[in-house]
């Protein structure tokens, strides 16, 4: 791209500021910043105008979910399929690890965390582990994909490295990076995290199956034969991963992707439940509950919409297939963006000081079908790590690996 060609995209989307500095830049760098111009889609910054504005929704309906009680009788079952998936090759792995985990507050990467107390005990050291507990007994090495970013691939992929893939075979791993979006003030004004740089962020989770092709991994995908993948998040360090009954009620079912749920620990519960909207799965954030939904009971006299997500699916990839092209909307987050002042020095905010763009594996979700919600026991399987301390914290994490006999 010539820097007149960039000019007008720029100005475009009155974005012109970018260039500010491009005369004082080296040839180097001038080929560098066009070359981010050029690859960046700008048209996210129109999205700005739904800060704050509610999405509209299609019409509610609960979702039954699998409890507890019908997985227990049909586990053997379950248990059956979901091994015959894993030793003839079906299923894999994919670790979302694109995220910037800003609330932990640390510029190193999640999975790279020590919440060890008595030795160092990683976050990815601990999912690897849930991820042995089942592939070790059958003899199995299913793939692991890992999703990084552009901020985060090398260091990742180094400390992975470094801990010998914490007993992983390295040869059964992929790391692949996903998309980047720019990154604004409140006013839809594009930071730049250098001279040379327009600040960008990772785009959210949900073009982790766009990116994997993207990546060329579809090619291992049609290789080996997997059907399905499990995705699961950075940050739940109780949860298992390729769980044989999960993937066997999921196959069992016939649906597009299998769902581990919880169950809400009250009506007033702050989590997104689970539900179908206008015929295919959804979630319903909590602050769009009506009165009506949460007093709203099923045949058994249960809330109808009780089951909150965890971040653990069960794709199946041939219903994904037919929807990965099809874009999901951005949503605008509010979060803490480093950026260059006025003057050209460098800030690092206290405070959020502006909009990051993601679209997320909900919207994904709701492309799909049919989708079935799988309960799994809260305290034994939701340790999600999202703050240092409070709610969803090192701190809770900790107390709950305990709870399990986990020693860290
Ligand atoms: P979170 O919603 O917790 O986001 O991600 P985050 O960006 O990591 O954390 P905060 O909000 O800045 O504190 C849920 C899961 O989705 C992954 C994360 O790595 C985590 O496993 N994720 C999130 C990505 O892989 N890519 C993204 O762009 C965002």
């Amino acid at each position: 791209m010539t820097k007149q060609q960039a000019e007008e995209k720029l100005r475009q989307y009155g974005q012109e500021h970018v260039l500010k500095y491009y005369d004082i830049l080296d040839e180097a760098q001038r080929q560098k910043l066009l070359r981010q111009i050029e690859e960046t889609d700008f048209s996210v910054l129109k999205n700005i105008g739904l800060a704050g504005e509610k999405r509209e929704r299609g019409r509610f309906e609960p979702l039954a979910a699998m409890e507890l009680p019908q997985i227990r009788q049909r586990k053997d079952e379950f248990e059956k399929i979901g091994i015959q998936a894993l030793t003839s090759g079906k299923a894999a792995a994919l670790l979302l690890a694109g995220g910037m985990g800003t609330r932990l507050g640390t510029d190193a990467p999640k999975g790279t965390y020590d919440i060890g107390l008595t030795r160092p005990v990683f976050i990815f050291e601990r999912l690897i582990r849930n991820l042995l507990d089942v592939t070790e007994p059958l003899g199995v090495w299913p793939m692991l994909f890992v999703m990084t970013s552009e901020k985060n691939h090398e260091t990742t992929v180094s400390f992975f490295k470094a801990h010998d893939y914490f007993g992983y075979r390295s040869d059964r791993i992929a790391f692949f990076k996903q998309e980047m979006a720019p990154a604004c003030d409140e006013n839809g004004r594009l930071f730049m995290e250098a001279k040379d740089r327009i600040a960008t962020s990772p785009n959210g989770n949900a073009g982790w199956y766009s990116s994997l092709i993207r990546a060329g991994l579809d090619q291992v995908i049609r290789d080996e034969g997997i059907e399905w993948i499990n995705l699961f998040a950075v940050d739940n360090v109780l949860q298992k991963i390729l769980d044989p009954v999960f993937i066997g009620a999921t196959l069992d079912a016939g649906v597009s992707v299998g769902a581990k749920v919880v169950k809400k620990a009250s009506p007033q519960e702050k989590v997104g439940v689970i539900c179908q909207e206008d015929g295919h799965p959804s979630i319903v954030e909590y602050y769009e509950l009506s009165d009506e939904m949460r007093d709203a009971k099923d045949e058994k006299g249960e809330p109808a919409y009780n089951f909150g997500v965890i971040l653990n699916y069960l794709f199946h990839l041939p219903e994904l297939d037919e929807v990965v092209g099809k874009g999901t909307p951005y949503h605008l987050v509010r979060k803490k963006i480093s950026y260059l002042d006025e003057n050209g020095d460098p800030v690092t905010p206290e405070q959020e000081n502006g909009f990051k763009f993601e679209q997320l594996v909900l919207d994904l979700i709701h492309e799909l079908d049919s989708c079935l919600p799988f309960e799994v026991v809260r305290e034994k399987e939701f340790a999600p790590i999202k703050n240092k301390t409070g709610i969803d914290s090192v701190e809770t994490a900790r107390e709950l690996c305990k709870q399990n006999g986990i020693e860290l």
